[in-house]
C-alpha cells in the first residue's frame, strides 16, 4: 500500500504507472481482460491509488483529484484501445493454415424419376387433380378382381405378377389401377386423382425393361364425364409437356377396366415426326393407355354406373424420363450409381 507523502510522490507514481500502461500491448482478449482486472478493476491499482486521496494534505486535495482523474482517463483509454486493436485485427492463437481449402459439403440432387414424376404430378394438379397414393403389396381384389380381371380372366397373363409366398391373395401391384379401386370404394364423388407410385412385373431384366418401374394413373369420376373430356385433359397434358407443336393420335385397345379402351401416341419430339431411331421410325412414340371407366369396375365400388361415368388413364414414367435426360439404359435408375445420380444435381 502507498502512503503519500507529497504531491511530489504521487506524480511519481502516477509517472511510473503511465509509462507501465504505456508500453503495455496485449495479444489476444485474455491478456486485455488481466489488464482491466489489475488497473481498472474493484481491486485494481487505479482504484487504489484514489484511496490514497485521504492521505493527501487538504489544500492540495483539488490538484491531487484532478491528476488521479486524468490517470483513470488515461487507463480507460488505454484499455478501450487495447480492444479495438484486437477486434480489428484479429491474433491467431493455434496453427491453423488458413490457406487450406475447406471440407467441401456434398450436395444431394433429385432423382430423375421423381423429377419426370414432379412434373407429370404438376401439370394435373393445374387441372385440379389431387395426389393419392395405395399401397405396392396388394391384395388380389385391388390389383384385378375390382378391375374386371374375375380369377382365371385371360388377360391377367398381360401382366406376370409376383405372389407373395406366404398368403396367395397377396402380390406385388401390377399397376396403379388398385389405387382408383381403393378412391372409389371411399364412396366419395366426384374423384379427381392421379396416383404415382411404383409397381412391379415379374420380367426379365434388360436395358429396356425392368422388373419394377413407376406409373402415374389418372381418374375422373363425375355425372356426364365423357371421352370427349378425357381427350382434352390429355391434350393439355401433352401441350404442356412437350410443347404445343406436339400432335396426337388414339389407337383403339383393349384394357379390361375400361371400355372404350384407346392408346395415346405423340409425334415423336425427337426428330418432329420425321422418323427416327427412338420412334423406330414410325414418327410416334407411345405414352399411355386410357379409357372409360368399365360399368362393372363401378359397380365393383358400388358406384351407380347409370348414374355416373369416368375416364381412367395410366403412363408410365421411366420412358419419358430416358428420353428427357437422355438416357439410355433403365437399370442405372436403380443402381444408385453416385455418378450417374450427382448429373441430376441441377436438372428440373
Ligand atoms: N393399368 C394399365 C397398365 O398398367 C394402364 C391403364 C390405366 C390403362 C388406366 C387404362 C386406364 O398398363
Amino acid at each position: 500500500m502507498l502512503y503519500l507523502q507529497g504531491m511530489e510522490q504521487l506524480l511519481k507514481q502516477i509517472a511510473d504507472y503511465k509509462n507501465e500502461i504505456e508500453t503495455f500491448s496485449a495479444t489476444d482478449a485474455k491478456e486485455i481482460e488481466e489488464f482491466r482486472i489489475k488497473w481498472l478493476g474493484t481491486k485494481g491499482l487505479v482504484k487504489n491509488l484514489m484511496g490514497e486521496m485521504k492521505n493527501v494534505a487538504n489544500d492540495k486535495k483539488k490538484e491531487a483529484g484532478q491528476l488521479l482523474n486524468e490517470f483513470k482517463q488515461y487507463t480507460e483509454a488505454k484499455f478501450e484501445s487495447l480492444k479495438e486493436l484486437t477486434t480489428d485485427t484479429p491474433q491467431l492463437t493455434t496453427n491453423i493454415d488458413l490457406s487450406l481449402p475447406g471440407d467441401s459439403i456434398p450436395v444431394g440432387s433429385r432423382h430423375p424419376i421423381i423429377l419426370m414424376r414432379n412434373r407429370i404430378i404438376s401439370i394435373y394438379q393445374r387441372l385440379g387433380f389431387a395426389v393419392a397414393e395405395g399401397p405396392e403389396i396388394e391384395d388380389d381384389w385391388h390389383n384385378f378382381t375390382a378391375l374386371n380381371l374375375p380369377p382365371h380372366h385371360p388377360a391377367r397373363d398381360m401382366q406376370d405378377t409376383f405372389y407373395v409366398q406366404q398368403n396367395p391373395d397377396w402380390l406385388l401391384r401390377t399397376h396403379t389401377s388398385n389405387t382408383q379401386i381403393r378412391e372409389m370404394e371411399k364412396g366419395k364423388l366426384p374423384i379427381r386423382v392421379i396416383c404415382p407410385g411404383r409397381v412391379y412385373r415379374n420380367e426379365t431384366v434388360s436395358a429396356r425393361s425392368h422388373c419394377f418401374f413407376h406409373q402415374v394413373e389418372g381418374l375422373y369420376i363425375d355425372e356426364n364425364v365423357s371421352f370427349a373430356d378425357l381427350k382434352q385433359t390429355l391434350y393439355f397434358f401433352v401441350k404442356e409437356m412437350y410443347g404445343k407443336d406436339v400432335r396426337v393420335r388414339f389407337r383403339p385397345s383393349y384394357f379390361p377396366f375400361t371400355e372404350p379402351s384407346a392408346e395415346m401416341d405423340v409425334s415423336c419430339f425427337i426428330c418432329g415426326g420425321k422418323g427416327c431411331r427412338i420412334c423406330k421410325h414410325s414418327g410416334w412414340v407411345e405414352i399411355l393407355g386410357c379409357g372409360m371407366v368399365h360399368p362393372n369396375v363401378l359397380e365393383n365400388c358400388k358406384i351407380d354406373s347409370n348414374k355416373y361415368t369416368g375416364f381412367a388413364f395410366g403412363m408410365g414414367i421411366e420412358r419419358p424420363a430416358m428420353l428427357k435426360y437422355d438416357i439410355n439404359d433403365i437399370r442405372l435408375f436403380s443402381e444408385n450409381d453416385v455418378r450417374f445420380l450427382k448429373q441430376f444435381t441441377s436438372a428440373v
